[in-house]
Parts: C-alpha cells; sequence; structure tokens
C-alpha cells in the first residue's frame, strides 16, 4: 500500500487553523497576543513601529490594540498585500538599506519597536543565529533612536551563544526588561523574544 503524502502545510496545526478562521495572515499572531496579554505592551492611541511586519498580523493586532487614535508603521523586505486599517501602513524596504526619506513617512518618534525579523534560515543553528543576532541589532539601534521616553521594544532572537550579550544590552536601555517564550511560539523553534519596558 502506498502511503499519501500529508496535503498544504506539514507545519499546520492548532494555531494555524486558528489564524485562517480568525482571518490572520500568520499564526505568528497569538505570539503578539500573548506578549501583549503578559506585558501589556501596546496601548490604545499608542504610535507602533512593526520591523519585519510581512504578511501582516502583528500589523492588524497592533492596529486593533491601539484603535484608530494610534497609528501602527510596518516595514519589511516583501510587500504586505493583505487590508489594512486606515491608521496602519506597510513599507517595503530592508531595515539595514532603509531610504533616507522613510522616517519622513514613518514618523519620527514611536511608542513601540517591535521587532519579528527572522532571517532566511539555512539551517545551521549558528549561522542562522548570527544572522538573526545582525537583525536584532539592526532594530534595537532603531529602538534607541526612535523609541520616546517611556517607549517598549520587543525583539524576536534566534538562540544562539550572543544572546546573553544583546539581552544584557537591552536590559541596560529600559527599566523593565524580560525574556518570553509564547506557548504558541512552536516548540523545536529556537527563537525567544527580549522585551524591554520602560526606555531610559
Ligand atoms: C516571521 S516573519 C514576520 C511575521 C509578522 N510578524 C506577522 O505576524 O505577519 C519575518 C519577516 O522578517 C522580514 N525581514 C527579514 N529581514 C529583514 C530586513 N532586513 N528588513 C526588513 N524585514 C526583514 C522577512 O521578510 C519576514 O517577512
Amino acid at each position: 500500500m502506498t502511503r499519501r503524502r500529508p496535503r498544504g502545510n506539514p507545519w499546520a496545526d492548532h494555531y494555524t487553523r486558528k489564524a485562517q478562521k480568525e482571518r490572520y495572515p500568520a499564526r505568528s499572531v497569538y505570539k503578539l497576543q500573548e506578549i501583549q496579554k503578559k506585558h501589556r505592551i501596546i496601548a490604545k492611541g499608542g504610535r507602533v513601529l512593526d520591523l519585519g511586519c510581512a504578511p501582516g498580523s502583528w500589523l492588524l493586532h497592533a492596529a486593533e490594540l491601539t484603535g484608530p487614535s494610534g497609528r501602527v508603521v510596518g516595514v519589511d523586505l516583501q510587500a504586505v498585500t493583505i487590508t489594512l486599517p486606515a491608521h496602519a501602513e506597510a513599507h517595503v524596504g530592508d531595515l539595514q538599506a532603509l531610504e533616507a526619506d522613510f522616517w519622513d513617512k514613518a514618523g519620527a518618534l514611536f511608542d513601540v519597536v517591535l521587532s519579528d525579523m527572522a532571517p532566511a534560515t539555512t539551517g545551521n543553528k549558528d549561522v542562522d543565529a548570527a544572522r538573526s543576532l545582525n537583525l536584532c541589532e539592526a532594530a534595537f539601534s532603531v529602538a534607541r533612536e526612535r523609541l520616546s521616553p517611556g517607549g517598549a521594544f520587543v525583539c524576536k532572537i534566534f538562540q544562539g551563544e550572543d544572546v546573553k550579550r544583546f539581552s544584557d544590552a537591552v536590559r541596560s536601555a529600559f527599566k523593565i526588561h524580560k525574556i518570553y517564550k509564547p506557548q504558541s511560539s512552536r516548540k523545536a523553534s529556537r527563537e525567544i523574544y527580549i522585551i524591554g519596558a520602560g526606555k531610559h
């Protein structure tokens, strides 16, 4: 008897199905939901910058949390193709090579900087961790420049030898510092989230 190959996404799970049902473009939305529930990062009326925003789940959820009195701006290498509410927008761009006028379009200061950026993975955990760290350093640099005092930073990082150094650097820039692995993050994934709140 020949065995049938499973159809569709072999990684599909409870959260993937839930995201489809609730009309979010990716299951990653539940990581932001968990972060928000536990750490209350995004406030109504807040200005949120979402780095690595495609396909747009965090953008959508952040826009729900800020409500229309807030503003949510995303940037990603890939275009976001879903329909966003009027107070949310997505730009195509490389965070490490932004166009000179990006901040004129996006806004100068934010209350929250989110980074769910992830490199294209190679399967080599050291290479992937180094690439993830590189993106985190770029996100942290933006957070230092663009967060208003008291602001918050959430950054995905792949665990590797430099996580502690990066985490300590974030700790020194914020009053509150946490490391968090949401339940909805796959157990096999090496990702964790570094959270800083109350920027000095
Ligand atoms: C896990 S996805 C983000 C999912 C998103 N939070 C959501 O909920 O829809 C990671 C994203 O990081 C983006 N990315 C990776 N390197 C980037 C860079 N240098 N500049 C901007 N975006 C980048 C990728 O294109 C990818 O879309």
